[in-house]
């Protein structure tokens, strides 16, 4: 629609007729008169129709919320007593001369001119698309792109490049189950779906990119929770010749700029952001996530610090050790020797940075050289043919000059979910899955037909 004007824009066009197009928001017949508001990507307009437009008056009186219309009006001043200050267009109505009808509705399973948070979410879920069409889930999917921008400007401006890394790949260990998915060209092999960027982006860097950064998907087969999704994304990125200290304060600069353009009316609680070590976090308070806020009701601060000198492992529950970061970690200097002794007492070049109590992202120094990956894989308890066959293609890569590297990743989710104050990340994603992991809306996960299933080789077995 060439001619067509944003509803945004209708200011502009004051005693001049124009052509919008929209959803019915809300519609009031008042007998004479019909009162329509018309709400499109960019805001919302009240419309009104005189009785002598004859037409217009018989087409919208069919009309009912939610429809698609195409609508000709004339746009005139409200009188001085009908204006409302403050309110996109309060100042404007659209005389409407004209309806045409694109498409109809039918009545929606829940109003979508009303905030849905207290909507039964399998409900939302099922009818996702009319969920974001709520002013409030607009603004949260439209904040989470302009967060997201301004982390790929950042990036771009300090010589980073974004680099795809594959979603069909082998496994990353970083603690959780992984997703599987079969070949069809080898039987009884997988593809693993990936639980971050991690080996990839360790590998961009030994291809000499130096700075790497993606705006990554990651699958983690996990139980889902308010900060937890099976598919989630993250902010990821890894420099070549660093140091604990240069990734921090990259981040710590990074996060300080993106609240002050995108959120101005927050406020960060102390800058340079506090840094604790793991041990006083464990002591003072009893987790690794502290929430730090003076004022917990205070919803515009924002308690950011970073936690430092993780251990470098934990007992798992086998009785084994486990990498508290995950195995490409490196030891801090001088804690190289109690590898030998008390590996539980190294500790590892590893932070987190943490925001009002959640875990915002992680990272750490890597190991870049063969022989230390090595025997971190063997303290993990794995066999020399095990670590050859997971993780042979990272030792051979750290003998072909690998330089010493580290990096970070955020979660995204998170992020927003805390800056637009939501309870929980999935009301900060555009199509999340439930705490099963199911997608209501498009019937995920699904059964397949037994014709893909023989070329996969795959045979389902029931359980009763
Ligand atoms: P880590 O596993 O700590 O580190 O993940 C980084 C951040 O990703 C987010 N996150 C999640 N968000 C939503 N749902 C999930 N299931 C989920 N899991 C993690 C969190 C978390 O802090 N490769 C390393 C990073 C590195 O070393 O550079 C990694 O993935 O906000």
């Amino acid at each position: 629609m060439t001619d067509r004007k944003y509803i945004k824009d209708l200011n502009n066009f004051i005693g001049e007729e124009v052509v919008i197009a929209g959803w019915v928001d809300i519609r009031r017949d008042q007998g004479k008169l019909v009162f329509m508001d018309m709400r499109d990507m960019t805001g919302i307009t009240q419309c009104v129709v005189l009785p002598n437009h004859t037409e217009a008056i018989e087409a919208v009186k069919e009309v009912r919320t939610e429809w698609v219309l195409k609508v000709t009006g004339i746009v005139n001043k409200r009188p001085e007593r009908n204006i409302k200050e403050g309110v996109l267009n309060g100042d404007i109505e659209l005389e409407i001369t004209a309806i045409e009808i694109l498409n109809k509705s039918k009545t929606t399973p829940f109003s979508v001119n009303e905030n849905t948070i207290g909507i039964n979410e399998d409900l939302r879920m099922k009818y996702k698309y009319l969920d974001l069409r709520t002013e409030r889930m607009q603004k949260n999917i439209r904040m989470r792109d302009k967060i997201i921008s301004f982390f790929r400007d950042h990036m771009h401006n300090n010589d980073f490049i974004e680099i795809e890394t594959p979603i069909m790949t082998k496994g990353t260990p970083e603690g959780s189950r992984e997703y599987l998915v079969p070949s069809r060209t080898e039987p009884g092999n997988f593809y693993v779906l990936p639980q971050s960027p991690q080996q990839f982006k360790q590998l961009c860097m030994v291809a000499g990119f130096e700075k790497y950064f993606q705006v990554a998907k990651c699958m983690r087969d996990e139980d889902t929770r308010g900060d937890r999704q099976p598919e989630f994304t993250q902010l990821d990125y890894e420099i070549s010749f660093t140091n604990q200290e240069e990734i921090i304060n990259y981040t710590e600069d990074m996060f300080i700029k993106m609240v002050q353009k995108i959120y101005p009316n927050k406020k960060i609680q102390e800058i340079p952001f506090p840094r604790l070590t793991y041990a006083e976090s464990m002591e003072k308070y009893g987790n690794d996530k502290p929430d730090l806020r003076t004022d917990k009701n205070d919803q515009n601060l924002l308690a950011f610090c970073w936690i430092v000198d993780f251990p470098m492992f934990e007992k798992d529950k086998e009785g084994g050790i486990q990498a508290v970061h995950h195995p490409f970690t490196s030891p801090k200097a001088g804690d190289e020797d109690l590898l030998n002794t008390d590996p539980l007492k190294a500790l590892a070049n590893a932070y987190d940075i943490v925001l009002n109590g959640y875990e915002l992202g992680g990272g750490s120094i890597r190991i870049h050289q063969r022989e230390l990956q090595n025997k971190i894989f063997e303290l993990l308890g794995l066999k020399q043919e095990d670590i050859e066959a997971r993780f042979g293609h990272m030792l051979e890569a750290f003998e072909y000059g690998a330089p010493p590297h580290g990096g970070c990743a955020q979660g995204i989710d998170r992020i927003v979910m805390l800056l637009e104050n939501e309870p929980n990340i999935r009301e900060v994603m555009a199509f999340p899955k439930t705490g099963e992991g199911k997608d209501l809306m498009m019937g995920a996960p699904s059964t397949v037909s037994s014709k893909q299933l023989k070329e996969l080789g795959i045979e389902i077995i029931k359980n009763n």
